[in-house]
C-alpha cells in the first residue's frame, strides 16, 4: 500500500508521515531528504549551483539510500555515509530547491523513489508524490498551513535542533522555496485532484494524525 503526503515546507508532512508510518508499521520515505543529500554533495564538491549539467553528472554517480531506524526516524545514506544531520543544515535548505528543479535530477530521484516504494507498504512525503511519483497511490493527502504558521514551525524546529537562526531568515528562505517549488517547470508543488486537503494551521500534531488515520480506515 502506498500513502502519499504532499504539501509545502512547514505544513507538518514529515512529522505526520513518520507518525503514521510508525502506527501502521509502514516504511517512511522522506523524499525531500534525497534532494537534500544531493545538494550536500553539490556544495561539498564546490559545484556551481548554476551549472545544471555538472549537478546532473553528480546525481548520476551518487548513491542515495534511506533506512528506517527502529525509533521511527530515518537514516539518510549518501555513498554509504550517514548524512542524516548535515542535510538539515540551513546552507542545504537554501539551495535544495535549485537542485530539485532540474528535470534530469528529478528523473533520477523519482526512479529511486519508485524503487523504494516496492520495499513494502510505505508512507512517502514530498511535493510530487501524488501527482508524479505515485499517481495511483492508494491514498493521497495534501497538508497545508498558513504561511506565518509554517514559518513559526520551521523556526521552532531549527532552534530545537540547536541552529540559532533568525525568524526573518527562516521567513525569507520559506518564501523563496515556496516560490521555486511551486513555479518550477517540472513537477511543481500542487495538490492532486484526488488528494484529501488538510489545513493544519490550527491543528495539533495528534489531531492531524487522527484525521489521516480516520481517512485511512485501516
Ligand atoms: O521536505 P523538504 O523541506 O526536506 O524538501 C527539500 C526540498 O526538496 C524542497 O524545497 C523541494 C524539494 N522536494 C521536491 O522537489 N520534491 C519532493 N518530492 C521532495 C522535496
Amino acid at each position: 500500500m502506498i500513502i502519499a503526503i504532499d504539501g509545502p515546507a512547514g505544513a507538518g508532512k514529515s512529522t505526520i508521515a513518520k507518525l503514521i508510518a510508525q502506527k501502521l508499521g509502514f516504511l517512511y520515505i522522506d523524499t525531500g531528504a534525497m534532494y537534500r543529500a544531493l545538494t550536500l554533495k553539490v556544495l561539498d564538491d564546490k559545484i556551481d549551483i548554476n551549472r545544471p549539467e555538472q549537478i546532473i553528472a553528480l546525481a548520476k554517480k551518487s548513491d542515495i539510500d534511506l533506512l528506517n531506524n527502529p525509533d521511527g526516524s530515518i537514516k539518510v545514506l549518501l555513498d554509504d555515509v550517514d548524512v542524516s544531520l548535515p542535510i538539515r543544515d540551513p546552507r542545504i535548505t537554501k539551495y535544495v530547491s535549485d537542485v530539485a528543479k532540474i528535470k534530469e535530477v528529478r528523473e533520477i530521484m523519482v526512479n529511486l523513489q519508485r524503487k523504494f516504494g516496492q520495499r513494502g507498504d510505505c508512507v512517502l512525503d514530498g511535493r510530487d508524490i501524488g501527482t508524479v511519483v505515485f499517481p495511483n497511490a492508494d491514498k493521497k493527502f495534501y497538508l497545508d498551513a498558513h504561511f506565518e504558521e509554517r514559518v513559526n514551525r520551521r523556526h521552532k524546529e531549527l532552534n530545537g535542533m540547536g541552529k540559532g537562526i533568525a525568524f526573518g531568515d527562516v521567513k525569507a528562505d520559506l518564501a523563496n522555496r515556496d516560490n521555486i517549488d511551486s513555479t518550477r517547470e517540472v513537477a511543481p508543488l500542487k495538490r492532486a485532484d484526488d488528494a484529501i486537503y488538510v489545513d493544519t494551521t490550527k491543528m495539533s500534531i495528534d489531531e492531524v494524525v487522527q484525521v489521516l488515520l480516520k481517512h485511512l480506515n485501516l
